[in-house]
C-alpha cells in the first residue's frame, strides 16, 4: 500500500474517497429524548456543508464505527464523502483513531475502492499521533488471511493519502515510521496466520533468516545438537516427541552508539502446533494452537521493526520452535526434566509446555548478557479465563521496567492488565520431587505460568506477556479482520525505542 501526505484543503483534494471522522458533542449525562450531537472533524466548511444535510435527517450520531457514504457530494472534488463515528469527542483519542482508519479501510475495500484520503481529525490527537495512528490502522484493516481461499476477490486498498497541515518532514518521517511498524505487524500475522503443516520450527526459522538478510540483522538458526549440547532439557523435553525438528532461532541487532549496559533480550514462544502431549488436548477446537507461536512471530516482527527504525540500544531476540506432540518418544507425566540453569522440573502436564521452552530460552538469554527481559507466549487458557479475548496479560518483576512498559503500550494503543506475582504463589509449583513442578493446576493458572518463568529470569528484570486470549481476533471486527491480531509488537517495539542511547 501506497502511503503519501497532502497539506491540501480536503474539498479541493481529487480522491475516490474522503474520510472524515464524525465525533458525538453531546453531554455525557444526556438522557434519552436529548438527541446526539454530531459534528464533523474538519475545519474545511465546505466539508462540513456536504455532510450537513445527512447529519440533520439524523441518521448520522457518531456512535463508534458508524460509517456513512455519499456520492459526488456537493462542493467537494473526491468522488465520495465516508463519514464514520468516533464516539464521544471527550473519549477520543489516537487509539479510537486507529481504529477508525482501520474501519474506513476495511469498509471501502469490501466495495471495490482501491484507494482514499483520510483527514486528519480536529479534536484528540495531534498531527503526528494523528499521522502514526492513521497510518498504522489503515494497514492493519487492510489485512486478510484470505491466502488459501481459491475464490480469492483480492481487494485491497492501494493508496492512502493523509490530509494533514503541519511541518512536512516530521511528518513525512512519522509516516515512515508507522509504516515499518504496521507492516511489521502484519509481516507477524502472516506468520501466526499459517498453518502448522506449513509454518513448521524449521519454515518458521527459514522465515526469519530471510527477513533478517532483508533488513540487516544477523540470524542464527540451531537445531538438536544445539539445544543438547546447551543442556536445554526443558526445551528438549518438549522437541523430543516430534519428528519435526525444533529450531532455537537467534535474532541480534547491535547498533552502532547503542546505550551502554542496557542489552535487551526477547524471549518468543513458538510451539508450531500444540496438540498438549501425552496430556492431550480435546479434539474440539484444537485447530486452533496452530496459533501457539504468537509470542515467536511478535518477537521476530519486532526485531524487523527495530532493525528499520534503528533505536541506539542493543537488542537480542530468543525463538524457541518445536512442535508438542504425543509419541513413542515423547515426554510424560512423571518424567523429571533438568532446565539448562540446572534446576530440575517434573512435569505433571505436558500440556504445560511453553514455560519449559520459555524457561530454557530466558536462561539462554541471560547466558548471552541481557540486563532486561520481556517474553511473549500464548502461554495459558488461564489468562483467557480471567481478562478475556480484551486484555492481555503483563507480569513484571521490576516495578521501573513495569513503568517503561506501561507507557509504551499506552502510547501504542494495545489492551493489556497487570496481574500478580506475590511470592505465596510460589507455593502452587512445589513439586515432591524435583524443584519444581510445570503444572500448578487450575486456579490462578495464568499466574502460576508465570512463578514458574520468574525462576528462570532470576535477578535480571523481566516481563512476561500472555497473549493467548488476544494474539486471535475470534470474529471480525469493523477495523480488523478475524484471525491473527498481531498483538503486542507495537507496545514491544515501542518499549524498545524507549531505551535507545
Ligand atoms: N498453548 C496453550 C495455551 C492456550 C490456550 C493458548 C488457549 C491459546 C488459547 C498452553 O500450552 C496450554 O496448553 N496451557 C495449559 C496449561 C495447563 C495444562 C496447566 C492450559 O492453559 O490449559
Ligand atoms: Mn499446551
Ligand atoms: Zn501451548
Amino acid at each position: 500500500m501506497n502511503t503519501k501526505l497532502s497539506p491540501s484543503v480536503p474539498s479541493q483534494l481529487e480522491t475516490e474517497c474522503l474520510v472524515v471522522v464524525v465525533l458525538d458533542s453531546s453531554k455525557e449525562d444526556r438522557s434519552e429524548k436529548d438527541k446526539p450531537a454530531p459534528t464533523v472533524e474538519c475545519a474545511d466548511a465546505a466539508v462540513r456543508e456536504a455532510a450537513k444535510e445527512v447529519i440533520s435527517s439524523g441518521e448520522v450520531t457518531g456512535k463508534t464505527f458508524e460509517t456513512t457514504l455519499l456520492h459526488r457530494p456537493a462542493g467537494l472534488k473526491a468522488k465520495r464523502l465516508l463519514l464514520v463515528g468516533g464516539g464521544k469527542t471527550k473519549n477520543f483519542s489516537a487509539a479510537e483513531l486507529r481504529k477508525l482508519a482501520g474501519t474506513a479501510a476495511r469498509t471501502l475495500k469490501s466495495k471495490s475502492i482501491r484507494s482514499f484520503a483520510f483527514a486528519l481529525p480536529e479534536n484528540g490527537v495531534t498531527a503526528n499521533d494523528g499521522v502514526r495512528a492513521i497510518v498504522e490502522g489503515a494497514f492493519v484493516g487492510n489485512f486478510d488471511p484470505d491466502y488459501y481461499k481459491s475464490d480469492r476477490k483480492d481487494q485491497k486498498i492501494d493508496a492512502v493519502t493523509i490530509v494533514v497541515q503541519g511541518d512536512p518532514q516530521a511528518m513525512e518521517s512519522t509516516m515512515q515510521a508507522g509504516r515499518i511498524v504496521a507492516e511489521s505487524q502484519n509481516f507477524t500475522r502472516d506468520l501466526v496466520n499459517e498453518p502448522s503443516n506449513r509454518m513448521t520450527p524449521t519454515i518458521l526459522a527459514e522465515r526469519a533468516k530471510k527477513m533478517a538478510a532483508e533488513v540487516g540483522l544477523i540470524c542464527e538458526a540451531y537445531g538438536a545438537d544445539k539445544i543438547k549440547e546447551l543442556k536445554m532439557g526443558a526445551f528438549w523435553g518438549v522437541a523430543q516427541g516430534s519428528d519435526e525438528p525444533p529450531a532455537l532461532i537467534v535474532l541480534r541487532y547491535d547498533p552502532i552508539g547503542a546505550a551502554d549496559k542496557v542489552h535487551l533480550g526477547l524471549v518468543g514462544k513458538g510451539v508450531t502446533f500444540d496438540t498438549g502431549g501425552i496430556s492431550i488436548k480435546p479434539a474440539d477446537g484444537m485447530e486452533k494452537m496452530k496459533y501457539d507461536m504468537a509470542g515467536a512471530a511478535t518477537m521476530i516482527g519486532v526485531m524487523r521493526a527495530i532493525a528499520l527504525l534503528k533505536p541506539k540500544v542493543k537488542v537480542t531476540a530468543i525463538i524457541c520452535a518445536t512442535e508438542n506432540m504425543p509419541s513413542g518418544k515423547a515426554q510424560k507425566p512423571g518424567d523429571v526434566q533438568i532446565a539448562m540453569s540446572g534446576k530440575s522440573i517434573e512435569i505433571i502436564n505436558t500440556d504445560a509446555e511453553g514455560r519449559l521452552i520459555l524457561a530454557d530460552g530466558l536462561c539462554y538469554a541471560r547466558q548471552l548478557g541481557c540486563t532486561h527481559l520481556v517474553d511473549a507466549a500464548t502461554l495459558t487458557g488461564a489468562v483467557v479465563v480471567a481478562l478475556g479475548y480484551v486484555n492481555a496479560g503483563i507480569f513484571a518483576s521490576d516495578d521501573q521496567m513495569y513503568d517503561r512498559f506501561a507507557n509504551a503500550n499506552k502510547q501504542a494503543g494495545e489492551k493489556m492488565w497487570r496481574l500478580p506475582l506475590d511470592d505465596e504463589y510460589k507455593e502452587i509449583i512445589k513439586s515432591n520431587i524435583a524443584d519444581m513442578v510445570n503444572s500448578g493446576g487450575r486456579w490462578g493458572g495464568a499466574i502460576s505460568a508465570a512463578m514458574f518463568l520468574k525462576e528462570f529470569a532470576e535477578d535480571t528484570p523481566w516481563i512476561h506477556l500472555d497473549i493467548a486470549g488476544t494474539a486471535w481476533m475470534e470474529e471480525n471486527k469493523p477495523w480488523i479482520a478475524k484471525g491473527p491480531s498481531g498483538i503486542a509488537l507495537r507496545s514491544l517495539v515501542e518499549f524498545v525505542k524507549g531505551w535507545s542511547a
